[in-house]
């Protein structure tokens, strides 16, 4: 990012790096700092497909949108929505349903700083954005932005792509998602995708190394964790699997022999 196209961003920290900034240089943005850029520089070092594994999350997040839509649920509650990335979450549902709504919520004021990207949408559709915590999931239930926008007395997909993995043990993530999906209609859908070392064990170690050492703290789950988040509800075939094998769509052999960094899954509340 050069000095004249830099948004007014009041808040943001730049001598520390921050989840969404080393994301968007990994996805080829512009939205970084040189803390984001050398911390990321390293991460790429230990695990040198992470651009790729970036991609193929990006991609189950648009191909579970899909299916949902086509599933008949229209609503979608985003959170830890990243930097704008193209196509956003609502382009890719309104591009099924024009009438789609995407309530997203992120904690980082560089994304707060880009919010009006994610604010246009279809005539028909509706989108807002709101500026909470995942930590504080009553606080994102009761935020009258989102009961401008999204009606909790009908089904809502409630995505939470590549954001468990920031909650430690400590802040109890199953509490929080257990929260949000009590809040919400049966019917209901949960997407997750979250970082785990078990898909490369020894690369991811480091990788992840190098975040925590940069101060941002992320947390690996194995399978079984990973698949605890979805308890009490309908775990949608082919369940809890590496991102880029959740129902694959057109993507080519080598496209699926990537090394990704996620499991990945969806389920349904009854
Ligand atoms: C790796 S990016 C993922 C972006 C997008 N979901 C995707 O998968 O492409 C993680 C995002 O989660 C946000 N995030 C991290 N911890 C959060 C928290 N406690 N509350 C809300 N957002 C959070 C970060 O600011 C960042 O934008």
């Amino acid at each position: 990012m050069t000095e004249t196209d830099r948004p007014a961003l009041p808040k943001v920290n730049q001598a520390v790096p921050s989840s969404a900034r080393i994301y968007d240089y990994v996805l080829g943005g512009k939205d970084h700092y040189p803390v984001d850029r050398d911390a990321a520089e390293k991460v790429i070092e230990a695990f040198p497909t992470v651009h790729v594994a970036a991609r193929q999350n990006r991609n189950f997040m648009h191909r579970a949108v899909n299916e949902i839509t086509a599933m008949g649920v229209t609503q979608f509650l985003d959170i830890g929505t990243g930097i704008p990335t193209e196509p956003n979450l609502h382009q890719v549902a309104q591009a099924a349903r024009p009438d789609a709504r995407v309530a997203y919520v992120d904690n980082d004021p560089i994304v707060l700083a880009h919010a009006r990207a994610l604010l246009v949408g279809t005539a028909e559709g509706r989108t807002t954005y709101i500026d909470a915590d995942l930590n504080a999931p009553e606080a994102i239930l009761s935020a009258p932005q989102l009961h401008e926008t999204l009606d909790l007395d009908r089904p809502i997909a409630l995505s939470l792509v590549a954001v468990l993995h920031f909650l430690s043990d400590e802040q109890d993530p199953y509490r929080v998602v257990a929260t949000l999906m009590d809040a919400l209609a049966p019917g209901s859908f949960l997407v997750i995708s979250h970082i785990t070392t078990d898909l490369d064990p020894e690369n991811m170690a480091i990788a992840l190394d190098v975040y925590r050492q940069s101060g941002v703290f992320v947390q690996s789950r194995n399978r079984d964790e990973v698949t605890g988040f979805f308890t009490g509800h309908e775990i949608l075939e082919p369940g809890v699997v590496a991102s880029n094998q959740w129902r694959p769509a057109g993507e080519s052999p080598a496209w699926l022999d990537t090394q990704v960094n996620c499991w990945a899954g969806v389920a349904r509340k009854q």
